[in-house]
């Protein structure tokens, strides 16, 4: 009876295999944002850099920092996550390292940042009620009880800086102030923008002064098909994306600024394409950025924006990275989310409404509605195809920095 039941659940796994495996596609999983592949395509260079600025960093005195910088899409988060992987098996044996990444976007503020760092280390949350210095403090007493070295980034940083201040930098880089010699945290900080250093008061430039910037260049198109490639060979059966498909994602994707995020979403899209079409090899003709028209809206367009146009619009791109269209209520919970990392607080829903109305008139948004298929009532459906969501959010993203 019960080995019955055993079969039966191995015919059924069989038959779900076939479930997003076709003729061309092998595996998803390399086309996620968290795979981090094992080798970088194109950055040694900026390894080895990075690899000076730790220098010593095998002795347990040592603490080091960095800052990098460069654009969306230059590699920022998958060398760091790459180099901390490589950085601890590196020293297994001499030195434990702790990594800890955390990104400021999710957790914009200094206690969501504390509360990450805490689970990094398998302790308890920090207790409700401590001071920020005195959690400091607690991570440091865990670190040294598990003879530890914690490596944190702090990616997308600038968010923290703007929304509380860089004061838990401070602490984090005063940490073994006074203590016995013991290095406990080197601290990575990532950030798109590159006037980053200004943000920091004049206390924390001194202290980050020895630490030297890395600064991520665009991609050139040749990386690109590199990173595309690298990315097909484990996600596709081979022989299924031809070097000109490839040529055509690197080109394209080198035109809009180096950004190897979208020449990875090209590659997704242009798989996908080929197996709806039920062929086994993916074409040039697959390959259709959307991104082309990213030029037709004028950076203009998005600077004459009142500053909650633009978080709205914020809001949307970011969703619409991932998704084809998104529900006006959803366009709602992420402007709030938005005005929470910018510290702004949102408007009201008629505001709100009227906002949408603009980027409609504006050509920045498309929506349609229909009529919803739960319950009573329509809902309206937000698109973008006159330009590249990523393309624009980063475009917004900049300019309201330099507002
Ligand atoms: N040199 C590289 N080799 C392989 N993949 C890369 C490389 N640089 C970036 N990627 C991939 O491109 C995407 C965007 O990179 P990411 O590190 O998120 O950029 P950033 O943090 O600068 O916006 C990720 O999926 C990442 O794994
Ligand atoms: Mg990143």
């Amino acid at each position: 009876m019960s080995k019955n039941i055993e079969r039966k659940n191995t015919v059924m796994a069989d038959y779900l295999d076939r479930i997003g495996a076709g003729k061309v596609l092998l595996t998803k999983e390399p086309f996620s944002y968290d795979w981090t592949p094992p080798e970088l395509v194109g950055r040694n260079a900026q390894l080895d850099e990075l690899a000076s600025m730790f220098m010593g960093i095998e002795n347990h005195s040592v603490s080091c920092r960095a800052i990098i910088t460069g654009n969306v899409g230059s590699g920022k988060t998958v060398l760091t996550h790459r180099f901390g992987i490589d950085l601890s098996s590196k020293l297994e044996g001499r030195r434990k390292i702790v990594l800890s990444h955390v990104n400021c976007r999710n957790h914009p503020s200094t206690s969501q940042v504390l509360q990450q760092i805490a689970l990094s280390l398998d302790s308890r949350h920090p207790e409700r009620g401590f001071s920020s210095g005195e959690i400091v403090q607690s991570i440091r007493r865990n670190l040294k009880a598990h003879d530890s070295h914690l490596l944190l980034v702090l990616d997308e940083v600038d968010i923290l800086v703007r929304r509380d201040s860089s004061d838990l930098i401070y602490k984090l880089l005063r940490i073994d102030e006074g203590q016995d010699e013991w290095g406990s945290v080197s601290l990575i900080l990532v950030s798109q923008d590159t006037t980053l250093f200004n943000l920091f008061e004049r206390a924390i430039k001194s202290r980050l002064g020895g630490s030297a910037v890395l600064v991520l260049p665009p991609y050139d198109a040749d990386e690109l098909i590199g990173i595309a490639k690298q990315r097909y060979e484990v996600a596709c059966r081979p022989g299924t994306v031809g070097e000109e498909t490839l040529a055509k994602i690197g080109r394209f994707a080198a035109e809009a600024g180096g950004d190897a995020r979208l020449a990875i979403e090209l590659l997704e899209t242009a798989v996908r394409r080929a197996e709806k079409a039920g062929r086994g090899d993916v074409l040039a003709d697959d390959v259709r950025p959307s991104t082309r028209r990213a030029a037709t809206i004028e950076p203009s367009q998005v600077h004459e924006l009142s500053k909650h146009q633009k978080l709205v619009l914020l809001g949307i791109c970011r969703r619409l990275k991932k998704a084809e269209e998104i529900t006006s209520g959803d366009a709602r919970k992420l402007y709030e989310l938005v005005c929470e990392e910018h510290s702004s607080k949102p408007r009201g829903y008629t505001t709100f409404w009227k906002h949408m109305k603009h980027l409609a008139a504006e050509g920045l948004i498309e929506s349609r509605t229909a009529s919803s298929t739960q319950g009573r009532g329509r809902t309206q459906y937000v698109t973008m195809t006159n330009t590249a969501p990523a393309a624009l959010e980063s475009r917004i993203e900049r300019d309201l920095l330099h507002a």
